[in-house]
């Protein structure tokens, strides 16, 4: 974990937040790179989810909403975490996590469990809710109150009547988001693991109530698919069945896709949690704004509300997982190097465009053409500082699969030679073909 937190800050993947006022405690800013690794999850996502799904369409909605969506989700009521303040240095837990060990070796004094860090005394569990408190206008009084969204969920349940009016989809069918979400943690920590701002990926997949468990499974295997097509070792990864006591408010069914994170010893944290939300929701704001949420099924003829299947998972922790399972240090014949081996289509920079001299005019003219003519199809690198064999190496840690490199003989004969991250073979190939190479290289 430190030499991923450390890498991310050193290349311009993940800053601090507010660093020049000494911070913002579990706030984190993405760089140049990061932004990139970011878009690259989302769009991924974004293409298996709706770009090659006929059935499923996508949709932005607003970050605060009338506040009385959070009162009919149930959110206002049950979005709580419990929480223990120690009586001596006054650090705070989640109850829950207390129970489970996740703050290190359970120590109890009288059968009570004591403060993990001082052995301290700790207070009654209070509930706390994580929604975000916001207001709207000049006054700050409870009329004006409102919330930032505690998941981007809701936006779609809202809609549902719209899109089903304007796209006219049958069921099954889906409607996808990707946006930000906010909640009040009572620990955030783990660096981009667990914060109070992130980015949700969700999908609301609307079904017949008695097709529920079969979606419900087959979403759960769709979704572990792509993180194993992206690249995640298998060992790495597991699905984890929620146990019923465990639930949300909302949900039937829930299993969590989880990551095995280095944090401070081996943990499986969930990347994703896919949920059987059943009619929980559309039935709660039929119920609350008057409004006929019933879907009407042509070939049946019967009204019905539909049952909901939910994969929701989180942009930052699939960006750590797939950050910390791609880190490897390699002993090389050439020495040690730091390399990323991220999926190709997740790589910030695609390719890096590599004169070997910096002071040939010739070669540095043919390299911009080069690079120029590269940009608009792809996210690209110019890197004309340093030896070869230490540019080699900061694009090895950025993740970038291919390096070309612009030398004598590209003027003589307009090729250049492609070094292959992973393998470090190198192949020579004509600078007309390299656009054709490099999309056919990325297909995903
Ligand atoms: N709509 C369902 C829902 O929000 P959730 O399990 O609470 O379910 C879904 O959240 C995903 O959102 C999680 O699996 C995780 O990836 C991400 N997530 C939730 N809370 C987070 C936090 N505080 N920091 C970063 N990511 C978070």
């Amino acid at each position: 974990m430190d030499k991923i937190v450390s890498l991310c800050k050193r290349r311009g993947f993940i800053f601090p937040d507010s660093a020049i006022y000494g911070g913002l405690a579990n706030t984190w800013d993405f760089g140049p790179l990061g932004v990139e690794l970011k878009n690259n999850i989302k769009k991924a996502w974004w293409k298996q989810i709706v770009q090659t799904r006929e059935e499923v369409v996508g949709i932005d909605t607003a970050i605060i909403m009338n506040s009385k969506v959070w009162e009919a989700s149930g959110h206002l009521q049950n979005f709580n975490d419990s929480l223990q303040e120690c009586k001596s240095c006054h650090a705070r837990f989640r109850h829950d996590y207390l129970e489970q060990g996740k703050y290190g070796e359970i120590t109890k004094k009288n059968g009570k469990i004591v403060c993990p860090l001082c052995g301290g005394e700790l207070g009654p569990a209070k509930k706390f809710n994580l929604l975000v408190k916001t207001f709207l206008g000049p006054v700050e009084d409870t009329a004006h109150q409102t919330f930032l969204r505690g998941e981007t969920a809701q936006g779609i349940f809202i809609n549902f009547k719209n899109i089903l009016q304007s796209s006219r989809k049958q069921i099954p069918f889906g409607i996808a988001q990707i946006g930000k979400s906010f909640r009040n943690e009572i620990t955030p920590g783990n660096f981009i693991f667990r914060t109070r701002e992130f980015e949700q990926m969700e999908l609301e997949y609307f079904v017949a109530p008695k097709e529920d468990e079969k979606w419900h499974q087959y979403w759960i295997n769709k979704r572990l698919q792509w993180y194993l097509d992206l690249g995640i070792n298998k060992n790495n990864i597991r699905l984890n069945p929620h146990k019923k006591e465990d639930l949300a408010h909302y949900a039937k069914a829930c299993t969590d896709v989880e990551y095995k994170f280095p944090f401070s010893s081996d943990e499986w944290g969930e990347l994703e949690g896919i949920a059987n939300r059943t009619d929980y929701d559309l039935k709660t704001h039929q119920e609350h704004s008057g409004q006929d949420m019933n879907y009407f099924d042509d070939q049946t003829k019967q009204k019905y509300l539909p049952f909901v299947i939910e994969p929701s998972a989180g942009v930052e922790r699939s960006m750590l997982a797939f950050l910390l399972d791609a880190y490897e240090e390699e002993e090389t014949s050439q020495g040690k190097r730091t390399v990323l081996h991220l999926h190709p289509s997740l790589s910030p920079m695609k390719a890096a465009i590599l004169p070997l001299l910096k002071n040939n005019k010739e070669l540095i003219s043919f390299s911009r053409d080069i690079f120029q003519s590269l940009q608009s199809y792809f996210m690209v690198d110019y890197d004309a500082v340093g030896s070869i064999g230490r540019r080699y190496r900061r694009q090895d840690e950025i993740g970038t699969p291919w390096c070309i490199t612009v030398d004598h003989q590209s003027l003589e004969d307009k090729t250049v030679t492609i070094r292959d991250r992973d393998t470090m073979e190198q192949i020579r190939i004509k600078a007309t073909e390299i656009k054709d190479w490099l999309k056919e290289k990325l297909e995903y």
